[in-house]
């Protein structure tokens, strides 16, 4: 398994790639509202990403046919958008994007709420967010990666949620997914040495029910197999010396 250590120019254009995938969505979240479609969000998303001279890292990745995952309440990744799903009040929405900026990606995810949404939807959106924090306090240069794995875990299993086990997290630079995979749930072993300029995009999905997931006859959309909500929460980040650097977080997305 070889983790690609970035030269300080590639740290300059993940920087940038970041940045510009942020200022994607600030533009989506202000989109967000109960009418709008998920193929309306998707359009959106790659018009964004274009204006920026950047190209949609997700379309036509294995086949996948949009620029935008979006994935609604009981969607955990994955959902392909529809000009026939309009979103109400009261669901949540997980938008998962990235790009491609002179040869360098960045991914992220966040979950939004849909006007008023209950308590309970809000506190998993909250403890997912929670979660990459308390993980990523553990991505720095000498702790081993499953220190992050078992944060993330060690945080999230007292609420009684279920930790999404079949999707990880992973390496990003000039390929979307590079090694390692960075699971959310806590690990038996080590993992291998963090060094400083690794990039890695970190992305806890967490149910409100049990962690088990299915896929629908898409053979993309990945939904929880009890039906219940679910949230995601990614950002590309660089591991250094001292505090790692969220990248895809310079100001303007929570
Ligand atoms: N952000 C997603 C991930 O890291 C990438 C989705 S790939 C796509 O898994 F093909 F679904 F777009
Ligand atoms: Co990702």
């Amino acid at each position: 398994m070889a983790v690609s250590i970035k030269s300080a120019r590639e740290i300059e254009l993940m920087r940038q790639s970041a940045r510009l995938l942020e200022d994607v969505f600030s533009g989506l979240e202000e989109a967000i509202r109960p009418g709008i479609s998920t193929k309306e969000i998707d359009r959106l998303g790659e018009k964004l990403i274009r204006a920026h001279g950047c190209e949609p890292n997700f379309l036509n990745y294995n086949g996948y046919p949009a620029s935008i995952c979006v994935s609604v309440n009981d969607e955990v990744v994955h959902g392909i958008p529809h000009a026939a799903h309009i979103l109400q009040e009261g669901d949540i929405v997980s938008l998962d994007a990235g790009l491609i900026y002179k040869g360098y990606h960045s991914d992220m995810a966040r979950t939004f709420g849909v006007g008023k949404i209950s308590e309970e939807a809000a506190r998993l959106i909250a403890v997912t967010r929670q979660s990459f924090f308390e993980g990523i306090k553990m991505a720095k240069a000498g702790n081993h990666l499953f220190d992050i794995s078992n944060a993330i875990d060690a945080y999230v299993t007292p609420h009684g949620y279920g930790i999404v086990r079949d999707l990880v997290g992973h390496g990003i630079g000039t390929r979307l997914h590079e090694d390692p995979q960075v699971p959310n749930f806590a690990q038996k072993r080590k993992g291998i040495l963090l060094r400083a300029g690794m990039t890695l995009a970190i992305e806890p999905m967490i149910n409100m029910g049990r962690a088990d997931v299915e896929w629908l006859d898409d053979d993309w959309t990945v939904v929880t197999e009890d039906g219940s909500l679910s949230a995601h929460y990614e950002n590309t980040i660089l591991v250094t010396d001292g505090e790692p650097e969220i990248l895809t977080m310079s100001g303007k997305c929570e």
